[in-house]
């Protein structure tokens, strides 16, 4: 369909896809004008559901929603995208680490990387959600080797999102008063929320978070672990991991790889690493501040980093180094 942006969404039967589907369809993030043809793929064993879904989005009568197609079918789902949003997998439940979730998602991110590849545009943009989020997508980007690799992202967001409140709860402001927070790494408890370079305003006065916050201690140790243990309190919490958070941060992510980010901000995802940033090996998936334009981001270089900030960002690279590694072991037995 001319003029109709095609979004696929993986795990559409799921909950966070629940969430997400209504804001996608109604113009929330590709934009107010913009007609979208939505793809939804599951597993066969949930088409059923996926009926019921597809029946809602009928139902919600938007006028942005040129066609909806529900497949089991790789070969349908990556035809001639524009966008792919790749939060089918399995889902972290208590007690797990993320870990080991890998060898079972690994299967499904280099098969879904195969048929990007295949059946995609060239141009597609892609946003890996499914957990171990920086792993899957590495794993898609390799197996998608005519596709550039700096279309491949993941979603560090929903820590950024999480940083970010977390600071504006504790100065008392709007959650839009807190710019430049940064999410180093994977999205993983070895991630490294780090407010060193970000500013709050307070009353009119944007000051860096460290003096409107007024407590070192706090910053670099509560706040921290509270981000990056964030997602498993939520599964403690609701047995089910989160969906609502993650849905808007797929939509953040999404919006800001579509029209770019704002004049004097930045946001945090996990790009591919080019070995000369921030002392970060090559080919990883690594969250790191970007800024973007014209739908190609670049990472914010030159910034000072204190040798606290560098020891944290280093430990979530090796832990992502080790997921690479074991990866593309599983990827090798299964080839
Ligand atoms: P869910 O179990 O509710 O839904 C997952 C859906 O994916 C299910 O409908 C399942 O049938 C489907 N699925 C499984 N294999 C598939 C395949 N090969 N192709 C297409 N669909 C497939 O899970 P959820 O709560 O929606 O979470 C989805 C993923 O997102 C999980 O891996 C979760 O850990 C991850 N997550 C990531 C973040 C992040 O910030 N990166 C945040 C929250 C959740
Ligand atoms: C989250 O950050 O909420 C999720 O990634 C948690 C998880 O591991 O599924």
């Amino acid at each position: 369909m001319t003029g109709t942006v095609k979004v696929l969404v993986t795990g559409a039967a799921g909950q966070i896809a629940y969430s997400l589907l209504y804001s996608i369809a109604s113009g929330n993030v590709f934009g107010k004008d913009q007609p979208i043809s939505l793809v939804l793929l599951d597993i066969t064993p949930m088409l059923g559901v996926l009926e019921g879904v597809v029946m809602e989005l009928q139902d919600c009568a938007l006028p942005l929603l040129k066609e909806v197609i529900a497949t089991d079918k790789e070969e349908v789902a990556f035809k001639d995208l524009d966008a792919a949003i790749l939060v089918g997998s399995m889902p972290r439940r208590e007690g797990m680490e993320r870990k080991d979730l890998l060898k079972a998602n690994v299967r499904i991110f280099k098969s879904q990387g195969a048929a990007l590849n295949k059946y995609s545009k060239k141009t597609v943009k892609v946003l890996v959600v499914g957990n171990p989020a920086n792993t899957n997508c590495l794993i898609a980007l390799k197996s998608a080797l005519t596709i550039p690799r700096e279309n491949f992202t993941c979603l560090t967001r929903l820590d950024h999102n999480r940083a970010v409140s977390q600071v504006a709860i504790r100065v008392g402001v709007d959650s839009a008063a807190v710019k430049k927070a940064i999410i180093w790494g994977n999205h993983s408890s070895t991630q490294y929320p780090d407010v060193h370079h970000a500013t709050v305003n307070v009353g009119g006065q944007e000051l860096p978070v460290f003096q409107a916050v007024k407590d070192d201690a706090w910053l670099k140790g509560d706040f921290i672990s509270t981000v990056q243990q964030r997602g498993a309190a939520v599964i403690k919490a609701r047995k089910l991991s989160s969906a609502m958070s993650a849905a808007k941060a797929i939509c953040d992510h999404m919006r800001s790889f579509w029209h770019g980010t704002a004049e004097g901000d930045w946001v945090s995802m996990g790009v591919v690493s080019d070995g000369n940033s921030y002392g970060i090996p090559a080919d990883l998936i690594y969250s790191f501040p970007v800024v973007i334009k014209n739908k190609s981001w670049k990472i914010v270089d030159g910034l000072n980093i204190n040798d606290f900030s560098r020891e944290k960002m280093l430990q979530t690279a090796k832990e992502l180094v080790e997921e690479r590694d074991m990866a593309l072991e599983f990827v090798s037995e299964s080839a």
